[in-house]
């Protein structure tokens, strides 16, 4: 099993495009303790504007979304192991979908897209990333109502995932439902059956 997933991972970053971003491997040792990162959780809406390290992006990436067994199943549980959530990361320098397979982030576009995970919360442009959780309904196969509660659900997990993270790593995040879900769906190349439900702006503590 495990030279199956060495393969797939090795098949993945070879299908690598020039401007994807080949992460580092994610630090599982690192961060507090369990009850701690619980007591430091909370939504923060400051950032400072400092870049985030390949590591800090490996580290906050794996633990949100990322692969932690040999049946490639996530950190993240999901209805059915469906796994119909698809996280994109925004950076100042440009758009990108994290794919857990390969533990890269797969080129999308050039640019600084924030803006239109902001909305009115200008705050968010400050922060050096921003997770935009997308359920995949085509994974469903299905829009109907149940399917858009697992799906919310599933966003919602993936959503705390990163605030965990982000708390028991050092870093500040708030999770919001409120973004230009048009605009993204535009620059993600995403179709209407991709939808974008949640997103947690991340970075340093503002000073
Ligand atoms: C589903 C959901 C949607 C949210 N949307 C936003 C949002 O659009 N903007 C925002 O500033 N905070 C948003 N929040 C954060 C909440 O306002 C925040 O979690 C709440 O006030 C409790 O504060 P705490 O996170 O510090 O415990 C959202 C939280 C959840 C769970």
């Amino acid at each position: 099993m495990r030279k199956i997933a060495l393969f797939l991972m090795t098949l993945g970053v070879m299908a690598m495009q020039a401007q994807d971003i080949a992460l580092t491997t994610p630090e599982t040792g690192k961060g507090c303790n369990t009850m701690l990162a619980f007591n430091q959780r909370r939504s923060t809406r400051q950032f400072s504007t400092k870049e985030l390290s390949v590591q800090d992006l490996s580290n906050l990436l794996w633990a949100t979304m990322g692969i932690n067994r040999q049946d490639n199943k996530l950190t993240a549980p999901s209805c059915q192991n469906k796994q119909e959530i698809r996280l994109f990361a925004l950076t100042p320098k440009g758009a990108y979908e994290y794919m857990p397979a390969s533990h890269t982030l797969r080129h999308i576009a050039d640019g600084d897209f924030r803006p239109a995970v902001a909305g009115q919360q200008t705050f968010v442009n400050d922060a050096p990333l921003c997770l935009v959780m997308v359920a995949d309904m085509d994974k469903f196969g299905s829009t109907d109502s149940r399917s858009m509660t697992m799906a919310a659900i599933d966003a919602g997990i993936v959503t705390e995932n990163a605030c965990i993270a982000a708390a028991g790593l050092g870093f500040a995040t708030v999770p919001r439902a409120s973004m230009d879900s048009a605009k993204l769906q535009e620059i993600l190349g995403l179709t209407e059956n991709q939808i974008p439900l949640m997103n947690t702006p991340i970075g340093y503590f503002k000073e």
